[in-house]
């Protein structure tokens, strides 16, 4: 590949000696800094908390918080106290290690303490987007037999609580009216809660984090994440993040996706920097005014958000200071290289593209600030991790061929189960000794990993992994369609979005009116984010003798391309 290269630039964790590091780096070394090193036992919260309060970062900012009504700090010594209380709220209901706790609601700080209390008293945290409505928090809270939710007055409708037999316990964030029977009010709680916690001293092998996330066929899986995890996020807080003890960090993920929760808490919190989080409605206005007025001086954001920055013009740009930016950073999709050499114009910074997934649990294959990039490329594999591009036979291949992105198992925040299903979690590793991560990519004669695409279905829309299947069971469910086929269709600013093929049931007419209806029940019974931008109304959707919808042909059609075999498509 001929590319240009844009040299490095300086980092405070220099990988510019990056062959030299990875040959000799042993993660036994990071872990040293935990307290398992000396106790045997440990706990996220107290790493990424607790430890800095013995310490001078004790009235350190840990957590600056905003939207449009709320403009708070929290010190380490605050967060500290009120996730004690929390814990205390939690341990009150007899809720204990191993137990799953979920957290629905927007943003604020009390979704941060909900998150910290729950880790204290070693129960495993379940975040879920605030856009989902009743479906998608009824399939996981019955999958993962969810004992208690913290959740807010607008969203509590949507918790089926009569249909969960395991759930136990509802706690109400910002109640203003009386709560029902068995309701508890987060504040009446808190404000009785004492501040004096015993924190739950956990093997790093535990339970820590539930992260819900889409595949090509089935339902949403529950993939686990332990407190081992911290480990990995610690030290990419270095090498990637390039995180120093003055940094204003902001990395603008959802806690509901797994960049929210490694990058948005626990990896800065690990690292004892500021981190600040913005809550409401994405603007570009409001997030440049979060830079400057924050002084944010490290930012890990996505594709799509930096294509819609990028399309709010130049002139935009210039109305704000962005004097304290010192590294950018993005996750989720392909970065274009369009939007790498924005941010060189716009900002005077390379933006730095980062490949991980739900199951990788952090970081694996970076671009540091102290290499030089190549705008496209998603970089090379942190040290202490092996990745490679492998056959479906396992066998390596040599630069510049396509095929599977694998990873030699073994790397601190791997997945360690999907929740219930052994089978699916077997799946990743059915070529021994790797996990094959479902992308396809290459590796160039540099060592550079190039993305390639999605080897199944999945969809990429804005960075958010939305599964056909899930889809489609929704769309069947209307009245008026027969089949339906949902497949992603390339698009500029949100790398994919969604396009459904529908044949409707006898008697019904393909209208405007209808179209929107689908949609809106997709958005209803869903969440917004899965719902089809595009629908087409076919008489027939291509379907294997098996009956099995092929949405390999759809896309085809969709992109005017050849249709490939047919020979399992039925007349
Ligand atoms: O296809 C890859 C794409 O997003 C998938 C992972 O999705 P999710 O688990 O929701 O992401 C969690 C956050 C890391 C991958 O299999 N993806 C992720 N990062 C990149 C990417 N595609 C291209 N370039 C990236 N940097």
């Amino acid at each position: 590949m001929n590319v240009e290269k844009i040299p490095a630039t300086e980092g405070r964790f220099n990988l510019s000696n990056y062959d030299e590091v990875y040959a000799n780096f042993d993660w036994a070394e990071v872990e040293k800094q935990f307290s398992w090193h000396e106790t045997g036992k440990v706990n996220m919260a107290y790493e990424a908390i607790d430890r800095h309060v013995l310490t001078d970062r004790k009235d350190k900012t840990a957590l600056i918080y905003s939207d449009l009504t709320r403009d708070e700090t929290y010190t380490y010594a605050q967060l500290s106290e009120l996730s004690n209380k929390f814990g205390n709220v939690l341990r009150g209901l007899g809720i204990a290690k191993g137990d799953r706790v979920f957290v629905f609601m927007p943003r604020t700080p009390e979704l941060y303490v909900s998150v910290l209390g729950t880790l204290k008293v070693g129960a495993i945290v379940g975040p879920l987007f605030e856009a989902f409505m009743e479906a998608a928090v009824r399939d996981r809270l019955e999958n993962s037999e969810a004992v208690a939710i913290i959740t807010t007055p607008a969203l509590l409708p949507r918790v089926p609580v009569n249909e969960l037999p395991a759930l136990k316990h509802v706690i109400v964030v910002g109640s203003k009216d009386e709560l029902a029977e068995g309701q508890i009010s987060f504040e009446a709680a808190m404000a009785e809660a004492s501040s004096d916690f015993e924190i739950e001293w956990v093997d790093r092998e535990d339970g820590m984090i539930l992260h819900y996330t889409s595949g090509s066929t089935g339902k949403p899986k529950g993939v686990l994440h332990v407190h081992n995890a911290m480990i990995q996020h610690y030290q990419t807080g270095k090498w990637v993040l390039d995180l120093q003890e003055d940094d204003i960090y902001w990395c603008t993920a959802d806690p509901g996706w797994v960049t929210g929760t490694a990058y948005g808490i626990f990896a800065p919190w690990l690292n004892g920097v500021t981190n600040v989080v913005r809550g409401g409605r994405f603007t570009p206005e409001s997030w440049y005014e979060t830079v400057e007025k924050y002084k944010v001086s490290v930012w890990y954001s996505a594709p799509t958000s930096f294509r819609m920055l990028m399309g709010a013009g130049d002139e935009l740009v210039k109305k704000y200071d962005f004097s304290n930016l010192r590294h950018v950073l993005s996750v989720g999709e392909p970065l274009n290289p369009e939007v790498v050499y924005w941010g060189m114009r716009v900002f005077n910074h390379r933006i730095h593209d980062t490949w991980w997934m739900t199951e990788t649990g952090g970081q694996l294959i970076c671009n540091y600030k102290s290499m030089a990039i190549k705008p496209g490329s998603m970089g090379k594999p942190i040290p202490g991790v092996y990745a490679s591009i492998i056959d479906d036979q396992g066998n390596e291949l040599p630069p510049n061929r396509m095929g599977n992105l694998a990873v030699k198992v073994g790397w601190p925040a791997m997945m360690r189960q999907i929740w219930n299903n052994p089978a699916k979690y077997q799946e990743y590793f059915h070529i021994p000794g790797w996990y094959v991560s479902g992308d396809s990519a290459y590796k160039d004669e540099e060592g550079y990993f190039w993305f390639q695409g999605r080897i199944d279905d999945v969809i990429n829309t804005s960075g958010e992994r939305v599964g056909p299947f899930e889809v489609e069971s929704k769309l069947v469910e209307h009245p008026a369609v027969a089949e339906a086929g949902v497949i992603g269709k390339p698009d500029p600013v949100r790398g994919e979005i969604i396009k459904a093929f529908i044949a409707l049931r006898a008697g019904y007419e393909p209208t405007d009116e209808l179209m929107e209806e689908i949609r809106k029940f997709v958005k209803e019974g869903l969440a917004a984010h899965a719902a089809p931008r595009e629908i087409e109304f076919r008489d027939k959707l291509p379907k294997t003798r098996s009956g099995k919808i092929m949405r390999r042909v759809l896309k085809a059609w969709e992109l005017g391309l050849p249709t490939g075999d047919l020979s399992t498509m039925e007349d």
